[in-house]
């Protein structure tokens, strides 16, 4: 967990108002940050290409949203109404025939646009 995570989420700082957006929380890292929001409080907005995928995961965010990032036309909705945006989308073992620019690039660019299109407050713990 990196330096950054951690000012975010001070131990007993958290507000429970404080809605998180996080995308790529079916991966390895997204993950652990779900758990470590879900324990300090906040409330998390999951966002992926696959709903099963979300609901399957024994990480329950308090709501799950079917969005695929590399279509800009199915996050208009997404960055209603969250403080923060984290991303850790990426590819690693992915077979969908997507490059890295597709993906790590282009997918978390798209993410971006749109939150700062919906005034998000804090991108700074945006992840590449
Ligand atoms: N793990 C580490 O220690 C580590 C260290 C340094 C950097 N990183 C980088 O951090 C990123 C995440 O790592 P990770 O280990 O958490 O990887 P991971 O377990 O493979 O998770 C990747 C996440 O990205 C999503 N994703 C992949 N392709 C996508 C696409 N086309 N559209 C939407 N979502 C897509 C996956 O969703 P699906 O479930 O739908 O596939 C999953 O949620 C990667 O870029 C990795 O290179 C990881």
């Amino acid at each position: 967990m990196t330096d950054d995570f951690k000012i975010f989420a001070q131990p007993g700082n958290a507000d429970p108002i404080q809605r998180v957006l996080l995308a790529g929380i079916t991966g390895y890292l997204g993950g652990f940050i779900a758990l470590e929001l879900q324990k300090r409080g906040y409330y998390v907005r999951a966002i992926g290409r696959h709903l099963e995928r979300l609901k399957r995961r024994p990480i329950c965010a308090d709501e799950a949203i079917e969005v695929d990032l590399t279509k800009p036309d199915t996050l208009e909705h997404c960055c209603k109404n969250v403080d923060t945006v984290i991303s850790t989308v990426g590819i690693t073992r992915q077979k969908d025939g997507l490059s890295y620019k597709d993906v790590d690039y282009q997918a978390n660019m798209n993410l971006l646009q749109q939150a700062i299109h919906d005034n998000v407050k804090s991108l700074s713990m945006f992840l590449f």
